[in-house]
């Protein structure tokens, strides 16, 4: 039996590497410094349920994405999300109806990378630090001092800053990832005991400290005893405040967010803020991703395509297929 694979990461990049290595006989071992899968897809749990404070919702616009998405809804991972959306310009509030589909996981948006992740092999809590070629495999090593191996192939499904310090062993690859800049996004959610009186249930917002707001409750088997809403500032924003304490980042988008819905905001019953550090690429590429087959060394992840859940997912499936190719 040959070493597995390492992949590096369980976003949906990661986890759409794994499955298809997986459904074509290849034994994978995956590593996530987090204590669970989805990255960005995260969700959080809280008093009020869980709250989705990464990805709002997702849309699918490539036919393999397309067919993996439907898939996915015939055994349940993910339902559509019809919100009554609006739009927030130049200090006005208005209805922004329009055609396109929205995917959202449920009963959480983490429930996709959980069940893609199943029963395949995992390390969680374990931040890879280095990747090392030995004299015929590869070797990691973790912030804790461990070593793991021996692998045959990794695949680094990271972003970019963080997969560019883990190509090293590949100059060229990791020239490209370091030459990706990538924005971070302040999250907010706010629960209230009672509804609030407004039909908004998912807002474009321009020219504001916000970007984007979402009522959590009318996404699809949502938990609704409370009604909480995410909010998520713009990138500018979030740059400008990347060091302030939550509670300042909590009370200055509560107060953004007062300001533009329209109808009286009381004070949350709870709250919490995340700080996405690495939240969408500035740019998008046409690398579907990055590789050297001879090394046995791959990096996908979103910031190779669109920045989005479909260009990650897109992405996960163009690195395995090239291991693949290159197995034959
Ligand atoms: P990630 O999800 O970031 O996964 C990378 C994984 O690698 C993480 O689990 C991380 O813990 C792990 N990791 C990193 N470094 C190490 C290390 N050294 N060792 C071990 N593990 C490591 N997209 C949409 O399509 N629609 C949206 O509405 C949308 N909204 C968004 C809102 C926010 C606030 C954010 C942050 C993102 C949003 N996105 C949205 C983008 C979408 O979430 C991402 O494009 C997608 O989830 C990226 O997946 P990925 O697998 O490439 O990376
Ligand atoms: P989409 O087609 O719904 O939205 C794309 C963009 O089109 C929106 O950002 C918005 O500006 C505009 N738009 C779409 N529908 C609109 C409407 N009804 N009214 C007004 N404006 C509308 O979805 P797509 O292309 O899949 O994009 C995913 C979403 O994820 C985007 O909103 C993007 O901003 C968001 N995202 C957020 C990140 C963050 O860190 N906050 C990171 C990555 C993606």
């Amino acid at each position: 039996m040959s070493a597995p694979i390492a992949i590096i990461g369980t976003g949906i990049a990661g986890l759409s590497a794994a499955q298809t290595l997986h459904a074509a006989g290849q034994a994978v071992q995956l590593f996530d410094k987090s204590h669970s899968s989805g990255g960005r897809m995260a969700s959080k749990r809280s008093d009020a349920g869980a709250l989705d404070l990464g990805a709002q919702y997702f849309t699918a616009r490539d036919r393999r994405f397309i067919d993996a998405v439907q898939q996915w809804q015939t055994r349940g991972w993910v339902a559509e999300w019809t919100p009554s959306l609006y739009n927030f310009s130049e200090g006005r509030l208005s209805a922004s109806p329009d055609e396109q589909v929205r995917w959202v996981g449920t009963p959480r948006m983490s429930a996709i990378t959980r069940a893609m992740l199943g029963a395949l092999p995992v390390n969680f809590s374990c931040r890879i630090t280095e990747v090392f070629r030995g004299k015929q495999h590869w070797g990691l090593q973790d912030a804790e001092g461990q070593s793991h191996g021996p692998f045959s192939h990794v695949i680094i499904a990271t972003p970019a800053p963080q997969a560019s310090a883990l190509l090293a062993a590949a100059p060229k690859l990791a020239g490209a990832a370091a030459s990706v800049a990538m924005e971070p996004t302040w999250a907010v959610a706010l629960a209230f005991a009672s509804p609030l009186e407004t039909v908004v249930e998912g807002c474009f917002v321009q020219d504001n400290p916000l970007s984007w707001l979402a009522r959590n409750r009318s996404k699809p088997g949502r938990d609704t005893h409370m009604d909480t809403w995410v909010l998520h500032a713009s990138s500018s924003w979030s740059k400008q405040h990347l060091d302030q304490p939550k509670e300042t980042v909590i009370e200055q988008l509560h107060g953004a967010f007062a300001e533009l819905i329209g109808c009286a905001v009381p004070a949350p019953a709870f709250s919490l803020a995340h700080r996405w550090l690495y939240a969408r690429p500035v740019s998008s590429h046409e690398w579907g991703s990055l590789a050297d087959a001879d090394l046995g060394l791959y990096a996908c992840g979103d910031w190779c395509l669109s920045g989005r859940v479909e260009g990650a997912w897109l992405s996960g499936q163009e690195a395995a297929k090239r291991l693949l190719e290159h197995l034959q």
